[in-house]
C-alpha cells in the first residue's frame, strides 16, 4: 500500500489488535475493581484504541480527551511539544489512566505526567497498545503495553503518516527500502 511517498505493509491484522485490546481492558478492569479512574485519551492518534477499549471497560471510570504531540507531521519525533489542551475539569485526587497510541521517545507521556501530577492526581498511569525500542531503553514508565516495537514507523488504527491513515483498520509498517510491501 502506498501513502504519498512510502510503501507500508500490513503488520498487525484487526483481529489481532480486537483480542490484545480486550485483554488490556480485562487487566485494568481487575486492577482498578474498587476505584472509579478517569481515562484521558491522548487526540489525535488513540481515538480508536480509546473508544475500543473503553466499550471493555465494566468497572465505573469517566473519560476525558488531551491533546499533545511532539510529532511535526513526517515520521520521526521533533521532540518539541505543542501545549496540551483539554481536561479543564480538576483532576485533584483522581486516579488517572492515560490512553496512549503508541510511546515513541516518551517525551509525550514523560510531560504529560507530570503535569497531571503537578494537578494533584492521586495516581497516574498509562496504557498504550504500542511502544517502541526507544522508550523501552529510556525505561519510560508504562503500565499496560499492548505490542512492543523495534523502531519502525506505523499507521493505521487511529496512527497517521502526514495526517493520512487514521482509518485503517489494521496497522500498518513502513516497508524496508527496495520492498514493495503489498
Ligand atoms: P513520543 O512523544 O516520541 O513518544 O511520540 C508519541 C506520539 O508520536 C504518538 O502519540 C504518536 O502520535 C506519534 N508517533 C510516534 N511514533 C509513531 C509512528 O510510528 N506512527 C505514527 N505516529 C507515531
Amino acid at each position: 500500500m502506498k501513502l504519498k511517498d512510502l510503501e507500508f505493509k500490513k503488520f498487525i491484522p484487526s483481529d489481532r489488535i480486537e483480542k490484545k485490546v480486550a485483554s488490556l481492558a480485562h487487566q485494568i478492569n481487575a486492577d482498578y475493581e474498587d476505584r472509579t479512574p478517569i481515562f484521558l485519551p491522548v487526540l489525535n492518534g488513540s481515538f480508536m484504541f480509546a473508544s475500543d477499549l473503553l466499550k471493555e471497560i465494566t468497572i465505573p471510570c469517566r473519560v476525558s480527551f488531551v491533546k499533545i504531540s511532539s510529532y511535526a507531521g513526517g515520521t520521526t519525533s521533533t521532540g518539541q511539544l505543542k501545549t496540551l489542551i483539554g481536561h479543564d475539569e480538576s483532576l485533584f485526587g483522581l486516579d488517572i489512566i492515560i490512553i496512549e497510541d503508541i510511546v515513541d521517545s516518551g517525551l509525550t507521556l514523560e510531560k504529560l505526567v507530570e503535569d497531571l501530577k503537578n494537578r494533584g492526581a492521586k495516581s497516574v498511569e498509562a496504557v498504550s497498545l504500542l511502544r517502541k525500542q526507544v522508550a523501552r531503553e529510556k525505561n519510560i514508565q508504562v503500565k499496560y503495553v499492548g505490542f512492543e516495537l523495534e523502531d519502525e514507523f506505523v499507521l493505521g488504527y487511529g496512527l497517521d503518516y502526514d495526517g493520512l491513515g487514521r482509518n485503517l483498520k489494521d496497522i500498518y509498517k513502513q516497508s524496508s527500502p527496495g520492498n514493495s510491501g503489498n
